[in-house]
């Protein structure tokens, strides 16, 4: 009996080494934990158990019966973040390359239909050269095996991707079907094909970080949700994103104790507004006074800064944020804002996330790029996300609320639960400048009435007044209560049922 555990504890010992001590310091030399590593940042202490520690490949070509590794590749099972439970998966680079293997896949399938079934979050740990070279069409399948999984689990569970290496071909399709992406900056890379394919085919020369590095990614593409400098930084960051989580669609996200007054008066925000209406303000400033403890986790920080995506608790429970953002473009909606918004709106409602909306939005982006870009199917995005969006819905606005744009940021035509205004609103078709240009052409020589005109329309729409005469706006509420408006609304909205017709699913334009 005693040789028999001595074996187990040896064939344990000698799977933990995954692709040797070379490989391991290799991978240190780098600056990057091993697979292992990762998932002790990651899990609770002790928490971790693992599934599937002795499966080996079946490919016998290439010589490959000779080079098996216990557990080829990747580290899976389940542990937990804070004491709830989450599914993982750690690919291990020292393993030829992480790449993925039939078997390698299988594994990771087997702890999505755990996540799933028991109603848990999947996190993936992603360092991989991508399909094993040597298993040809048997590493594709596993790929498509994993895809399959991911679009399964997809608005079930939330997914949850950090690439943590150099991740090429499926390594990088797998993370995409997922709902977050987060990178390590300066030694993770994702990309379709590498710099030398992207040489030989298209003769343009690129390096690793400029075609698939994390500043691309979060910035560019917007493939990414957010970079960290460091891979414990970024394991330490999902441990935060997943306490924001709930574990399942089936279940609220959870309700963390919290150390400030539900009705806290922030004077600071009756002066937020410039008096002027072209001058911005920060809108992260009202995002932090009125989140619980200032704590605002942001999403896609660096892409289409001029909206702000986010998590924040009130009253110790879960919000997503969408917010325009009058620092940048004035706080219009583009196509890459509406796009951030949209899918961040769809999380939200997938995951039964109630939504806080901020708008100061002077309209949508005018002009030939935008255009020719499609910003009519990707504003439409925003409009959809919100209009389909069954979660509890509170809107505040705060300055400018013009055009489509004002209808398309949660209003109460899109079925806003809570639409407040501050007195500084100003719901109008148009700021007022442009109105009389276009109803008053005629007068357009004559200063003394042009003035008169302005003067008409800014009583008339420069206010929230009118929205709220017709019950589109619910109150005109002080700025300094913002908070203890906004989680009241909230309270009061925890018994919430809506839901959309019946239908297979919606088609909402892509
Ligand atoms: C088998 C692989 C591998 C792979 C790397 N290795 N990628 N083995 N299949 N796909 C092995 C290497 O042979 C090496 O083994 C070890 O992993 C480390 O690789 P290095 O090249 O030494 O490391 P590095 O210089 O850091 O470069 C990493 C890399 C590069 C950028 C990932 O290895 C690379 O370009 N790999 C190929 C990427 C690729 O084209 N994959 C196929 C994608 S197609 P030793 O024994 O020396 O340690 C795909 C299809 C699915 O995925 C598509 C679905 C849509």
């Amino acid at each position: 009996m005693q040789s028999i555990l001595e074996q187990l504890e040896t064939r344990r010992e000698e799977a933990r080494l995954g692709g040797g001590q070379r490989r391991i310091d290799v991978q240190h030399s780098k600056g990057k934990l091993t697979a292992r590593e990762r998932l002790e940042v990651l899990l609770d202490p002790d928490s971790f158990e693992e599934f599937d520690m002795f499966v080996a490949h079946r490919c016998t070509d290439f010589g490959m019966e000779k080079q098996k590794y216990p557990g080829d590749g990747v580290v899976t099972g389940w542990g937990t973040i804070n004491g709830r439970m989450v599914y993982v998966f750690s690919q291990d680079f020292t393993v030829l390359g992480g790449s993925l293997s039939a078997t390698h896949a299988q594994k990771i399938v087997k702890v999505a239909d755990m996540a799933m079934k028991n109603g848990a979050p999947l996190i993936g740990l992603n360092d991989s050269g991508g399909a094993r070279i040597q298993e040809g069409v048997d590493a594709l399948g596993g790929y498509a095996d994993v895809f399959q999984k991911n679009i399964e689990a997809s608005g079930v569970v939330p997914q949850i991707s950090v690439i943590m290496g150099p991740c090429a071909g499926g390594a990088v399709y797998s993370p995409a079907i997922t709902d977050f992406i987060f990178m390590v900056r300066d030694s993770s890379y994702m990309f379709v094909t590498g710099p030398d394919v992207v040489k030989t085919v298209t003769n343009e020369v690129v390096t690793a970080e400029e075609l698939g590095g994390a500043k691309t990614h979060t910035s560019k593409s917007s493939v990414a949700d957010g970079a960290y400098d460091n891979d414990l930084e970024a394991l330490i960051e999902v441990r935060r994103l997943v306490d924001f989580l709930p574990l399942n669609n089936r279940e609220k996200p959870p309700v963390r104790p919290f150390f400030d007054a539900h009705d806290r008066v922030e004077e600071s925000l009756d002066t937020l507004v410039p008096d002027n209406p072209n001058t911005p303000y920060d809108m992260h400033e009202l995002i932090r006074k009125t989140a619980d403890e200032g704590d605002f986790f942001e999403i896609q920080a660096d892409f289409a800064k001029n909206i702000l995506t986010g998590f924040i608790r009130l009253e110790g429970q879960t919000v997503g944020v969408v917010a325009n953002q009058p620092l940048v473009l004035a706080g219009c909606l583009d196509i890459d804002s509406s796009r951030k918004a949209a899918r961040f709106v769809r999380f939200c409602d997938a995951f039964e996330i109630p939504i806080l909306t901020f708008v100061d939005v002077p309209g949508f982006l005018p002009g030939t790029s935008q255009e020719y870009g499609g910003v009519i199917k990707h504003g439409a995005k925003l409009l959809f996300a919100y209009g389909e969006a069954t979660v509890p819905k509170v809107t505040v606005i705060t300055r400018k609320a013009y055009g489509g744009a004002y209808d398309v940021m949660a209003s109460k035509h899109l079925r806003g639960d809570f639409n407040y205004a501050w007195p500084s609103a100003q719901i109008a078709v148009m700021g007022a400048a442009g109105a009389v240009e276009i109803i008053h052409r005629a007068d357009l020589g004559d200063a003394e009435k042009i003035a008169a005109h302005t003067a008409d329309y800014e009583a008339n729409f420069a206010s929230p007044f009118k929205a709220a005469e017709r019950g589109f706006i619910d109150e005109v509420i002080m700025p300094r209560n913002t908070r203890k408006r906004v989680a009241r609304a909230f309270a009061s909205l925890r018994g919430k049922q809506l839901s959309n017709p019946w239908k297979k699913h919606d088609n909402i334009p892509l």
